[in-house]
């Protein structure tokens, strides 16, 4: 299928989302060479919009865009003319007509890159919609997971903590059960939506159920700039019932992976001594995401996912 844009992974295809792994798995060969230029996307350019804050995202698609020979700009709401009262979508035509070939776009609102992409010529990449998906978030999650594990298939994988805020839970479902992945959800009661389990997921209130046996543990982000009103009493109380430690961590598999799309707030989510401990690839988890946007533009530029990269 034909693709100008990537909004989410609820719509793609499972063949889709290898084509877009096994590329990014090239690209990772890439990034690793002391010379990290490469003709991909050479004379592009690749606008970054973000209207929320970022180090992770923006820096790596900025890094991408300029490892693949791409003119690459950055621009956020602060520094803006969306200050003086501009409309995303005016603000969005504003860029396109600048020759722009793909716009990545982060947003508080959910929908905001599928209300921007039919108005433009330029490929639209979904950097995280409010609580609706982080599609390249969770694609670097699977990246590193099949990097690590060899495979995604039949593997359980534990998600824990702040589950209603989260776009990288959804994202993370969408794609890790399209690709045979049992995934399961833990949390407070508070932070977890009613009827999650319609999105093929099994859901825990207590940590160890949601825990036990899994292949990887993947903490969330307590996102309190989400929340409009106190979810939990505090910080200290969240980490003594749905906090990893240690202690926590050995009912997952003894060679479990440690995973967090950061950033990280320590001694909330996990211990300092899980995040900076043996099972931890949150490192490998940021590597990753600079080779999967480089594969995600470069498919874009190539009309779609359906084409495997073969002329690297
Ligand atoms: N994981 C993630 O989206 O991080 P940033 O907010 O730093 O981009």
């Amino acid at each position: 299928m034909k693709r100008k844009d990537l909004l989410g992974l609820k719509d793609l295809s499972a063949e889709e989302i290898r084509n877009i792994l096994r590329a990014a798995e090239t690209m990772k060969l890439i990034i690793k060479q002391p010379s990290k230029k490469t003709p991909h996307l050479q004379g592009r350019t690749v606008v970054n919009l973000f209207y929320e804050n970022s180090t992770r995202t923006r820096l790596s698609f900025e890094l991408a865009a300029k490892y693949m020979s791409a003119n690459a700009a950055n621009i956020t709401a602060s520094g803006s003319s969306v200050q003086k009262g501009e409309t995303l979508i005016d603000t969005a035509n504003t860029i396109n007509a600048m020759g722009t070939d793909i716009l990545v776009m982060r947003h508080s609102m959910s929908g905001a890159p599928h209300l921007i992409a039919p108005l433009v010529s330029a490929s639209v990449v979904n950097a995280g919609d409010g609580m609706n998906e982080h599609p390249t978030q969770a694609l670097l999650d699977m990246l590193t997971i099949k990097e690590k594990k060899g495979h995604i298939g039949g593997l359980k994988v534990a998600i824990i903590g702040d589950i209603k805020h989260s776009r990288v839970v959804r994202s993370n479902i969408y794609g890790l059960t399209k690709l045979g992945a049992e995934v399961s959800v833990g949390g407070p009661a508070t932070l977890i939506p009613q009827g999650m389990e319609k999105m093929g997921c099994k859901v825990f209130k207590s940590i160890q159920e949601a825990i036990i046996d899994a292949d990887v543990v993947m903490g969330l982000r307590i996102q309190l700039e989400r929340q409009k009103s106190g979810l939990f009493p505090s910080l200290r109380e969240y980490y003594r019932f749905f906090g990893v430690d240690d202690a926590r961590l050995k009912y997952a598999k003894p060679d479990a992976l440690v995973m967090h799309p950061g950033p990280v707030n320590r001694g909330v989510e996990f211990s300092t001594s899980v995040i900076d401990g043996e099972a931890s690839v949150i490192n490998e988890q940021v590597t990753s995401g600079v080779a999967v946007r480089m594969a995600v533009m470069y498919l874009l530029s190539r009309g779609g996912f359906d084409t495997e990269e073969d002329d690297g």
